[in-house]
């Protein structure tokens, strides 16, 4: 993960962040061997160069066409945006869609993907709710020749894992953190400045790569004593939040608030992973805060987080078009359905246990008060009415 952070470090301008999309550079690989088993020999390891991969003989379509799509929950914004784009899009390529959420409740999920797997799915799609909980359940994918497409979040130690589409996770911290350090110009400033953390859920491999983009960005900052985080509370297994729960945000940062702040000092920055804990983070500090407003993270741009941001109370967020991920993964069906290679941009950087899964990672990017609007509203992904 180092390697990569010096050039995004460099690559993170915030005028160059207004672009949307997907990572260009895409390789191809042909699909690995779990879901075909007819071109076992022949199909080449995931880091084959793009060329020798688009020369290998393509890999044995699964028959049929239903594809079963499994979302975590219902209760975040994203996931039901991301759900309906999928089965949208999914339909509109005719494939008839089995689309569940299992209200990020694990057991539910784990029945959702067994009856997929027993109800003719010929590919399942999956964003999981506890990434460590499927491999029992995948086995049986993998005994029926059912290719699996992890959706955003990896999921772990599970060798029927085919592909991963996701936006970059890492990248996504490393904006965070690179927001925070033009916002408050810290190359510039003495300091120092007061920062708390709040993590993802500790059960999400996205939440750590997160995390990781973000510290890596600021630790020089942290080192150079330009910020501190008065309530101790710094490393990964301290910050996290089980569930991405914002009530749970809420009530560890009014404990944060009481604590360390209650004396007037002022926090200067509430590095949150995404939207669902900043609105925790948002509602503690309306309720028990009254310093100098701080510099506020997020990811999602969900609607209550944009109208927060347009109010104030929010600084940025990351816009990860759920259309576009939707789209590469339809993509992504198409091409193992019928055999195709499949297109992917990176084969290295996700090793979920049993090797590395080749992955495509879309591009996330910042949206704050000044780019909203052409973002969000432009693009179609909300009208201004969404934002009232
Ligand atoms: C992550 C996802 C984020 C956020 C979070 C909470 O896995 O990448 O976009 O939504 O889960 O659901």
């Amino acid at each position: 993960m180092k390697r990569k952070v010096l050039g995004m470090v460099l690559a993170t301008s915030m005028v160059a962040a207004t672009l949307v999309g997907c990572g260009g550079g895409s390789e191809e690989a042909a699909a690995p061997a779990a879901e075909a088993p007819a071109a076992e020999e022949e199909a080449p390891a995931a880091e084959a160069p793009a060329d020798d991969a688009a020369e290998a003989p393509a890999a044995a379509a699964p028959s049929g066409n239903k594809v079963g799509v499994a979302m975590p929950t219902k209760d975040l914004q994203r996931w039901n945006q991301d759900g309906s784009n999928m089965q949208a899009e999914l339909e509109a390529a005719g494939y008839e869609v089995d689309l569940q959420y299992a209200s990020n409740d694990v057991a539910t999920q784990v029945s959702q993907i067994e009856n997929m797997i027993n109800g003719g799915c010929s590919a399942l799609v999956i964003a999981s709710i506890d990434g460590e909980s499927l491999t029992t359940v995948l086995e049986g994918a993998k005994s029926a020749g059912i290719p699996v497409i992890a959706y955003d979040r990896l999921i772990m130690n599970s060798d029927a894992v085919s592909y991963y589409a996701t936006f970059d996770n890492y990248m996504v911290g490393t904006k965070q953190g690179q927001y925070i350090v033009d916002a408050l110009d810290l190359d510039n400033a003495d300091g120092p400045f007061n920062m708390e953390i709040t993590g993802g859920s500790p059960d999400d491999n996205n939440a750590k790569f997160f995390y990781q983009g973000a510290i890596d960005v600021l630790q020089p900052y942290m080192d150079a004593g330009k910020i501190v985080v008065p309530s101790g509370q710094i490393e990964f297994a301290t910050v996290g939040t089980p569930a991405w729960s914002t009530e749970t945000a809420q009530s560890r940062m009014e404990n944060i608030l009481s604590s360390n702040y209650s004396d007037g000092t002022n926090l200067d920055i509430a590095l949150c992973s995404n939207d669902s804990t900043a609105l925790g983070v948002e509602n503690a500090l309306a309720a028990n805060y009254t310093g100098n407003y701080p510099v506020v993270t997020g990811q999602d741009c969900d609607i209550a987080n944009v109208k927060n941001m347009i109010d104030g109370k929010q600084s940025m967020s990351i816009f990860k078009d759920t259309r576009t991920l939707a789209s590469q993964v339809v993509k992504m069906v198409g091409q193992i359905m019928s055999g195709e290679t499949v297109e992917v941009n990176d084969t290295e950087t996700y090793d979920n246990g049993t090797g590395v899964i080749p992955s495509y990672l879309c591009e996330p990017v910042f949206a704050d008060v000044n780019n909203y609007k052409e973002l969000l509203i432009d693009s179609g992904y909300y009208t201004e009415a969404d934002l009232q």
